[in-house]
């Protein structure tokens, strides 16, 4: 009978070898180790051993099925691994699919204008969209009731702004105002200059807000990028340095830049700045209006009455300032005709960028 173990023995140690998977281990365990299997085959011929036998044969059954429960478990569990690890590479399965997003091209747009300005030593800095009549008019120049105020209509909250220590309210014998949506993220420039001294060089990215009726090109709410520098020897040069290397890093190289006479309370002097139109290249189409050029900032020289504003001493500091609309630039570059897509969560339009 030990011979026949040993022989058994061989065979189970073959059949070993070709199991794949637990169904066939779930087979060989019942062939040996089953209530019918070879081992209780074993066990039921016990009573017909010799007694004297029967102690060494004892033993020999009992080590060949131990191996035989051991050898089960071993392979049990690389099954189980090699299962848990997603099984042998079928090349021949279906791939899983998984949704990559996108970021809106919004975001994308404000990301890759604060990464030009942040390669030429601006800062990133956000603030707050909510802020009061003060800092959204009277710290940049436009007195409450000026005629200034127009183009910056904004939206109201109902509360009176507490604040008192703002700079040129006695003055103008008025209060820090109401609570409101800025209609411009130049409020930053006042807020930032307060806590920093020069050299300053900060890019602001947020959302503004404008009762203006929805249309191809309004919306009640988009967003800009505001940027200023600020120090002992800022010039209007710099100004026009900046932006030109902004635009042909973000427009193309061949881009060419023209500087208009404008207008901002908060800064002299002022100008609005158009690039040569990236569709026609300056030959004039429906794009640009048959003009060539493209408006794509407004900006100028810091106000001396916003330095006031600050409480930076008189004529120690001069500074630049611009301010984009991201949605514009965005269409611009893109071709996108209509503002509105960038609001409506339309997918289809979305996942084109
Ligand atoms: N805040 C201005 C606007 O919204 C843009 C601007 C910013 C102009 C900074 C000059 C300087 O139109």
């Amino acid at each position: 009978m030990q011979e026949e173990i040993k022989e058994i023995e061989k065979e189970f140690l073959e059949e070993v070898k070709k199991i794949s998977s637990l169904k066939e281990l779930e087979v060989l365990r019942a062939k040996y180790l089953g209530r019918k299997g070879v081992l209780s085959g074993f066990f039921s011929r016990f009573s017909q051993v010799d007694v004297s036998q029967r102690a060494i044969l004892g033993e020999v059954l009992n080590s060949f099925k131990e191996r035989v429960q051991s050898v089960i478990k071993d392979i049990e569990e690389r099954l189980e691994r090699t299962a848990q690890e997603g099984g042998e590479l079928d090349v021949t399965l279906p791939g899983v699919s998984f949704n990559r997003g996108v970021k809106h091209i919004l975001t994308q747009t404000i990301e890759s204008i604060l990464s030009i300005f942040e390669t030429l030593g601006f800062v990133v800095v956000e603030g707050s969209e909510i802020e009061t009549e003060y800092y959204n008019f009277t710290a940049l120049n436009i007195p409450p009731e000026h005629p200034a105020t127009e183009a910056f209509h904004t939206f109201y909250l109902s509360t009176e702004a507490t604040t008192t220590k703002n700079r040129g309210l006695e003055e103008l014998k008025c209060s820090p105002g109401r609570y409101l949506l800025r209609s411009q993220t130049s409020t930053l420039q006042v807020r930032i200059m307060e806590q920093f001294k020069p050299p300053l060089r900060v890019v602001s990215p947020g959302r503004v807000y404008r009762p203006d009726a929805t249309d191809a090109s309004h919306s009640f709410m988009f967003h800009q990028i505001e940027g200023f520098a600020v120090g002992e020897k800022v010039k209007f040069s710099d100004l026009k340095g900046t932006l030109f290397a902004f635009a042909q890093r973000f427009f193309g190289k061949e881009i060419k830049m023209r500087f208009r006479p404008h207008h901002f309370p908060f800064t002299e002097p002022s100008v609005e700045v158009d690039i040569s139109c990236i569709i026609c290249k300056g030959k004039g189409c429906s794009v640009c209006g048959r003009k060539g050029w493209l408006e794509i900032l407004g900006a100028g020289m810091v106000h001396p009455r916003v330095f006031y504003s600050a409480g930076y001493p008189s004529g120690k500091y001069r500074g630049f300032a611009f301010g984009m609309g991201v949605e514009r630039i965005a269409m611009l570059k893109y071709g996108i005709d209509d503002i509105r897509l960038f609001f409506e969560n339309d997918l289809r339009f979305l996942r084109q960028f």
